[in-house]
């Protein structure tokens, strides 16, 4: 069970670490790619705000688009199962393409995306996410950007759900779970 009282949550990133974390990865993009164009892929709906700012942080030409994948229900677990609920509007073929998700844990939604967009023959194909539950993963998946590392934990805030509430706080919170 988890509760999401005030007091059973603290601020594990704060939102001037977040922003910190954003610009470094949006350096990091722009030198990878000087003088080439990219194309963001953001996996909604958490990856919002995330998607939102590293593009301002990108200098080299950027293009935008997003999917939209569910793979939990209302609880805290995986179930392993990914449903595409929005494909893709624009052709990726012989783009530059980075997926931008908000956080990786099981890594079988990344998976799944990745393996799909591979199919479509993009020129490079890069994972970036905020935040990377590393120690949780199930599947063989690295992301190529990564804003922080955490171990276990269920975290809401800057785009981050539970139960679909809780994406508009500014700093990233870590639940207690009883
Ligand atoms: P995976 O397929 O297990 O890697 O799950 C990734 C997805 O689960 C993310 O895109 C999030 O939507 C969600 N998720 C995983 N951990 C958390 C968390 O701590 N808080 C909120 N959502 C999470
Ligand atoms: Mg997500």
């Amino acid at each position: 069970m988890i509760t999401m009282a005030e007091d059973n949550r603290s601020i594990l990133f704060s939102r001037e670490r977040i922003a910190q974390e954003v610009k470094r990865i949006g350096q990091e993009i722009s030198r990878d790619f000087q003088d080439q164009e990219v194309m963001l892929v953001g996996v909604l709906k958490g990856s919002f705000l995330f998607i939102a700012d590293l593009i301002r942080e990108i200098e080299v030409p950027s293009v935008i688009d997003f999917v939209r994948l569910a793979s939990y229900g209302s609880g805290t677990q995986t179930s392993g199962i990914i449903e595409f609920r929005k494909e893709l509007e624009m052709p990726i073929r012989g783009r530059n393409v980075i997926i931008v998700e908000d956080i990786i844990d099981s890594g079988y939604t990344l998976e799944c995306l990745y393996n799909k967009l591979l199919l479509q023959e993009p020129r490079t194909l890069k994972i970036c996410t905020l935040i990377d539950k590393k120690a949780r993963r199930e599947v063989e998946i690295e992301a190529d950007y990564v804003g922080i590392t955490m171990d276990d934990g269920f975290i809401i805030g800057y785009g981050l759900d539970h139960d679909e509430k809780y994406r508009n706080l500014p700093d990233i919170y870590v639940v207690d779970e009883e």
